[in-house]
Protein backbone atom coordinates (compact mmCIF):
# COMPACT_ATOMS: atom_id res chain seq x y z
CA UNK A 1 0.00 0.00 0.00
CA UNK A 2 2.76 2.63 0.90
CA UNK A 3 4.73 1.69 -1.55
CA UNK A 4 1.76 2.81 -3.87
CA UNK A 5 1.42 5.68 -2.70
CA UNK A 6 4.89 6.66 -3.01
CA UNK A 7 4.73 5.98 -6.94
CA UNK A 8 5.95 9.00 -9.05
CA UNK A 9 2.64 8.93 -10.66
CA UNK A 10 0.80 9.25 -7.93
CA UNK A 11 3.29 12.29 -6.47
CA UNK A 12 3.21 13.88 -9.47
CA UNK A 13 -0.64 13.86 -9.82
CA UNK A 14 -0.59 15.24 -6.27
CA UNK A 15 1.31 17.93 -6.57
CA UNK A 16 -0.13 19.13 -10.00
CA UNK A 17 -3.76 18.61 -8.41
CA UNK A 18 -2.00 21.28 -5.65
CA UNK A 19 -1.15 23.48 -8.08
CA UNK A 20 -4.15 23.93 -9.53
CA UNK A 21 -6.03 24.51 -7.12
CA UNK A 22 -4.08 27.05 -5.48
CA UNK A 23 -3.65 28.65 -8.78
CA UNK A 24 -7.70 28.71 -9.17
CA UNK A 25 -7.73 29.98 -5.59
CA UNK A 26 -5.26 32.97 -6.21
CA UNK A 27 -6.69 34.22 -9.25
CA UNK A 28 -10.09 33.83 -8.09
CA UNK A 29 -9.09 36.23 -5.32
CA UNK A 30 -7.23 38.47 -7.46
CA UNK A 31 -10.07 38.90 -9.31
CA UNK A 32 -12.71 39.43 -6.74
CA UNK A 33 -10.70 41.65 -4.85
CA UNK A 34 -10.06 43.77 -7.62
CA UNK A 35 -13.05 46.15 -7.23
CA UNK A 36 -12.35 46.43 -3.56
CA UNK A 37 -8.56 47.81 -4.15
CA UNK A 38 -9.81 50.49 -7.08
CA UNK A 39 -12.42 51.27 -4.19
CA UNK A 40 -9.01 51.47 -1.70
CA UNK A 41 -7.11 53.51 -4.25
CA UNK A 42 -9.57 55.91 -4.61
CA UNK A 43 -10.23 56.58 -1.07
CA UNK A 44 -6.52 57.00 -0.09
CA UNK A 45 -6.51 59.54 -3.44
CA UNK A 46 -9.37 61.43 -1.88
CA UNK A 47 -7.90 61.39 1.42
CA UNK A 48 -4.56 63.07 0.04
CA UNK A 49 -6.33 65.45 -1.59
CA UNK A 50 -8.45 66.62 0.91
CA UNK A 51 -5.09 65.81 3.68
CA UNK A 52 -2.72 68.85 1.16
CA UNK A 53 -5.83 71.31 1.12
CA UNK A 54 -5.97 70.79 4.87
CA UNK A 55 -9.93 69.49 4.47
CA UNK A 56 -9.58 66.22 6.52
CA UNK A 57 -12.72 66.26 9.45
CA UNK A 58 -12.62 63.22 11.68
CA UNK A 59 -16.35 63.79 12.36
CA UNK A 60 -17.15 63.22 8.25
CA UNK A 61 -16.30 60.21 5.89
CA UNK A 62 -13.58 60.88 3.07
CA UNK A 63 -16.36 60.60 0.34
CA UNK A 64 -18.71 63.17 2.00
CA UNK A 65 -15.90 65.67 2.43
CA UNK A 66 -14.69 65.12 -1.14
CA UNK A 67 -18.30 65.90 -2.74
CA UNK A 68 -16.88 69.69 -1.47
CA UNK A 69 -14.21 69.06 -4.31
CA UNK A 70 -14.75 70.17 -7.95
CA UNK A 71 -12.27 68.03 -10.85
CA UNK A 72 -11.52 70.05 -13.73
CA UNK A 73 -8.84 69.45 -16.73
CA UNK A 74 -6.23 72.03 -17.56
CA UNK A 75 -5.26 72.54 -21.21
CA UNK A 76 -1.56 73.25 -20.21
CA UNK A 77 -0.77 74.54 -23.69
CA UNK A 78 -2.98 77.14 -23.12
CA UNK A 79 -2.69 77.67 -18.89
CA UNK A 80 -6.72 77.42 -19.31
CA UNK A 81 -9.34 75.46 -17.86
CA UNK A 82 -10.69 72.81 -20.28
CA UNK A 83 -14.17 73.66 -21.43
CA UNK A 84 -16.79 71.39 -22.12
CA UNK A 85 -16.95 71.60 -25.92
CA UNK A 86 -13.04 71.32 -26.41
CA UNK A 87 -12.98 67.36 -24.01
CA UNK A 88 -15.31 66.24 -26.09
CA UNK A 89 -13.31 67.12 -29.53
CA UNK A 90 -10.60 65.43 -27.62
CA UNK A 91 -12.99 62.52 -26.81
CA UNK A 92 -12.41 62.78 -23.19
CA UNK A 93 -14.44 61.98 -20.45
CA UNK A 94 -13.62 63.51 -17.71
CA UNK A 95 -15.00 60.90 -15.21
CA UNK A 96 -12.82 58.33 -16.67
CA UNK A 97 -10.13 60.56 -17.80
CA UNK A 98 -6.24 58.74 -16.40
CA UNK A 99 -3.74 60.83 -16.63
CA UNK A 100 -0.79 58.84 -16.25
CA UNK A 101 -2.17 56.52 -19.23
CA UNK A 102 -2.61 59.95 -21.16
CA UNK A 103 1.19 61.33 -20.65
CA UNK A 104 2.27 57.45 -21.99
CA UNK A 105 0.80 57.97 -24.94
CA UNK A 106 2.29 60.15 -28.04
CA UNK A 107 -1.30 60.98 -29.31
CA UNK A 108 -2.22 62.51 -26.15
CA UNK A 109 1.37 63.94 -24.04
CA UNK A 110 4.21 65.73 -25.59
CA UNK A 111 8.16 64.59 -25.01
CA UNK A 112 9.81 66.73 -22.75
CA UNK A 113 13.47 67.18 -24.07
CA UNK A 114 16.49 67.18 -21.47
CA UNK A 115 16.26 70.94 -20.88
CA UNK A 116 12.67 71.09 -20.01
CA UNK A 117 12.36 67.72 -18.36
CA UNK A 118 13.71 68.93 -15.00
CA UNK A 119 11.19 66.12 -12.92
CA UNK A 120 12.81 63.51 -15.02
CA UNK A 121 9.25 62.07 -15.81
CA UNK A 122 9.87 62.12 -20.01
CA UNK A 123 6.12 63.03 -21.55
CA UNK A 124 3.36 65.23 -19.80
CA UNK A 125 -0.34 64.80 -21.18
CA UNK A 126 -1.92 67.75 -23.02
CA UNK A 127 -4.62 68.05 -19.93
CA UNK A 128 -3.84 67.85 -16.52
CA UNK A 129 -6.31 67.28 -13.29
CA UNK A 130 -6.88 69.78 -10.87
CA UNK A 131 -9.32 69.88 -7.84
CA UNK A 132 -10.98 72.91 -6.65
CA UNK A 133 -12.82 74.36 -3.47
CA UNK A 134 -15.41 76.74 -4.59
CA UNK A 135 -16.60 79.30 -2.52
CA UNK A 136 -19.69 80.41 -4.63
CA UNK A 137 -18.09 81.32 -8.03
CA UNK A 138 -14.63 82.48 -7.04
CA UNK A 139 -11.91 79.36 -6.05
CA UNK A 140 -11.41 78.93 -2.78
CA UNK A 141 -8.45 76.22 -3.09
CA UNK A 142 -6.61 74.37 -5.48
CA UNK A 143 -4.81 71.54 -5.60
CA UNK A 144 -2.17 70.76 -7.75
CA UNK A 145 -1.23 66.98 -8.73
CA UNK A 146 2.22 66.90 -9.22
CA UNK A 147 4.92 63.95 -9.89
CA UNK A 148 8.77 63.07 -10.25
CA UNK A 149 11.64 61.99 -10.11
CA UNK A 150 13.70 61.30 -6.43
CA UNK A 151 16.54 59.01 -6.38
CA UNK A 152 14.78 55.65 -6.65
CA UNK A 153 11.60 56.30 -7.12
CA UNK A 154 8.80 58.39 -9.26
CA UNK A 155 7.42 60.41 -6.14
CA UNK A 156 3.23 61.25 -6.67
CA UNK A 157 1.94 64.05 -4.66
CA UNK A 158 -0.47 66.95 -4.28
CA UNK A 159 0.09 70.74 -3.67
CA UNK A 160 -2.84 72.92 -2.64
CA UNK A 161 -2.67 76.56 -3.20
CA UNK A 162 -4.55 79.57 -1.07
CA UNK A 163 -6.71 81.50 -3.52
CA UNK A 164 -4.17 83.80 -4.05
CA UNK A 165 -2.65 81.12 -6.60
CA UNK A 166 0.73 81.25 -4.52
CA UNK A 167 0.42 80.68 -0.86
CA UNK A 168 0.55 76.41 -0.38
CA UNK A 169 -1.58 75.17 2.25
CA UNK A 170 0.00 71.88 2.09
CA UNK A 171 2.18 69.39 0.41
CA UNK A 172 2.36 65.69 0.67
CA UNK A 173 3.28 62.66 -1.26
CA UNK A 174 1.09 59.62 -1.54
CA UNK A 175 3.26 57.68 -3.81
CA UNK A 176 6.68 56.97 -3.60
CA UNK A 177 9.89 54.35 -2.94
CA UNK A 178 12.64 56.12 -1.52
CA UNK A 179 14.31 54.61 1.33
CA UNK A 180 12.64 54.73 5.02
CA UNK A 181 14.25 56.64 6.91
CA UNK A 182 16.35 58.72 4.65
CA UNK A 183 14.27 59.79 1.18
CA UNK A 184 10.99 58.16 2.59
CA UNK A 185 10.98 60.94 4.79
CA UNK A 186 9.14 62.97 2.60
CA UNK A 187 6.36 61.00 4.35
CA UNK A 188 7.41 62.58 7.64
CA UNK A 189 4.18 65.14 9.11
CA UNK A 190 6.60 66.67 10.43
CA UNK A 191 8.64 67.69 7.49
CA UNK A 192 5.16 68.26 5.62
CA UNK A 193 3.99 70.99 8.56
CA UNK A 194 7.00 73.03 6.91
CA UNK A 195 5.59 74.18 4.05
CA UNK A 196 2.40 75.65 5.29
CA UNK A 197 2.33 79.31 4.25
CA UNK A 198 5.09 79.05 1.97
CA UNK A 199 5.06 81.18 -0.96
CA UNK A 200 5.60 79.89 -4.69
CA UNK A 201 6.91 82.64 -6.82
CA UNK A 202 8.93 85.63 -6.27
CA UNK A 203 8.31 89.39 -7.38
CA UNK A 204 9.04 88.71 -10.76
CA UNK A 205 6.69 85.45 -10.99
CA UNK A 206 9.37 82.92 -11.04
CA UNK A 207 9.02 79.80 -8.94
CA UNK A 208 11.58 80.21 -6.08
CA UNK A 209 10.14 77.31 -3.83
CA UNK A 210 12.41 74.66 -3.17
CA UNK A 211 14.58 72.89 -0.71
CA UNK A 212 17.66 74.04 1.14
CA UNK A 213 20.35 71.71 2.63
CA UNK A 214 20.11 71.58 6.29
CA UNK A 215 17.50 74.02 8.37
CA UNK A 216 16.17 77.10 6.99
CA UNK A 217 16.80 80.65 8.65
CA UNK A 218 14.12 82.13 9.93
CA UNK A 219 15.78 84.98 9.62
CA UNK A 220 16.21 84.27 5.93
CA UNK A 221 14.41 87.29 4.69
CA UNK A 222 13.52 84.84 1.57
CA UNK A 223 12.87 81.96 4.18
CA UNK A 224 8.98 82.01 2.27
CA UNK A 225 10.57 80.32 -0.30
CA UNK A 226 12.59 77.90 1.10
CA UNK A 227 11.90 74.32 3.17
CA UNK A 228 14.36 72.05 5.55
CA UNK A 229 16.08 69.72 3.28
CA UNK A 230 15.88 66.29 4.23
CA UNK A 231 19.20 64.97 6.39
CA UNK A 232 21.09 62.24 4.30
CA UNK A 233 18.91 62.32 1.09
CA UNK A 234 20.20 65.54 -0.82
CA UNK A 235 18.80 63.65 -4.22
CA UNK A 236 15.54 62.88 -3.17
CA UNK A 237 15.27 66.60 -1.89
CA UNK A 238 16.99 67.66 -5.06
CA UNK A 239 13.91 65.78 -6.64
CA UNK A 240 10.91 67.25 -4.67
CA UNK A 241 12.96 70.80 -5.49
CA UNK A 242 13.09 70.10 -9.24
CA UNK A 243 9.23 68.61 -9.23
CA UNK A 244 7.70 71.74 -7.59
CA UNK A 245 10.07 73.94 -9.98
CA UNK A 246 8.75 71.84 -12.88
CA UNK A 247 4.75 71.68 -12.02
CA UNK A 248 3.88 75.01 -11.04
CA UNK A 249 6.16 76.52 -13.60
CA UNK A 250 5.88 77.49 -17.26
CA UNK A 251 5.19 73.85 -18.58
CA UNK A 252 3.43 72.51 -16.04
CA UNK A 253 0.76 74.82 -14.10
CA UNK A 254 2.43 77.91 -14.00
CA UNK A 255 0.28 79.93 -17.02
CA UNK A 256 -2.74 78.66 -15.15
CA UNK A 257 -2.06 79.97 -12.11
CA UNK A 258 -0.89 83.33 -13.30
CA UNK A 259 -3.65 83.58 -15.19
CA UNK A 260 -6.16 82.74 -12.10
CA UNK A 261 -4.19 85.93 -10.37
CA UNK A 262 -5.00 87.80 -13.54
CA UNK A 263 -1.51 88.25 -14.33
CA UNK A 264 -1.82 86.03 -17.31
CA UNK A 265 0.21 86.71 -21.01
C1 LIG B 1 21.11 52.19 1.39
C2 LIG B 1 21.10 53.65 1.04
C3 LIG B 1 19.89 54.29 0.79
C4 LIG B 1 19.85 55.64 0.43
N1 LIG B 1 18.65 56.25 0.18
C5 LIG B 1 18.63 57.53 -0.20
C6 LIG B 1 17.39 58.18 -0.50
O1 LIG B 1 16.28 57.63 -0.42
N2 LIG B 1 17.44 59.47 -0.92
C7 LIG B 1 18.64 60.16 -1.04
O2 LIG B 1 18.61 61.32 -1.45
N3 LIG B 1 19.79 59.58 -0.72
C8 LIG B 1 19.82 58.29 -0.30
N4 LIG B 1 21.01 57.70 0.00
C9 LIG B 1 22.23 58.53 0.03
C10 LIG B 1 22.70 58.83 -1.37
O3 LIG B 1 23.34 57.73 -1.87
C11 LIG B 1 23.66 60.03 -1.29
O4 LIG B 1 24.77 59.67 -0.55
C12 LIG B 1 23.02 61.20 -0.62
O5 LIG B 1 21.86 61.56 -1.28
C13 LIG B 1 23.97 62.35 -0.53
O6 LIG B 1 23.32 63.29 0.26
P1 LIG B 1 23.87 63.82 1.69
O7 LIG B 1 24.90 64.83 1.31
O8 LIG B 1 22.63 64.42 2.29
O9 LIG B 1 24.37 62.64 2.44
C14 LIG B 1 21.06 56.36 0.35
C15 LIG B 1 22.28 55.72 0.60
C16 LIG B 1 22.31 54.39 0.93
C17 LIG B 1 23.63 53.74 1.19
Amino acid sequence: MSSNNDSIKKTVTVALSLCLVCSVVVAAAAVGLKPLQQTNKDLDRKQNILAAADMLDPSRSIDEVFQSIETRLVNFDTGEFATQAELDEAGIDLANYDQKAASKDPATSVALSAEKDIASIKRRANYGIVYLVMNGDDIDRIILPVHGYGLWSTMYGFMALESDFKTVIGFGFYDQAETPGLGGEVDNPVWKGYWKGKEVYNPQGNVALGLVKGAVDAKDPNAKYKVDGLSGATLTSRGVTNLVHYWLGKEGFGPLLANLRGEGA
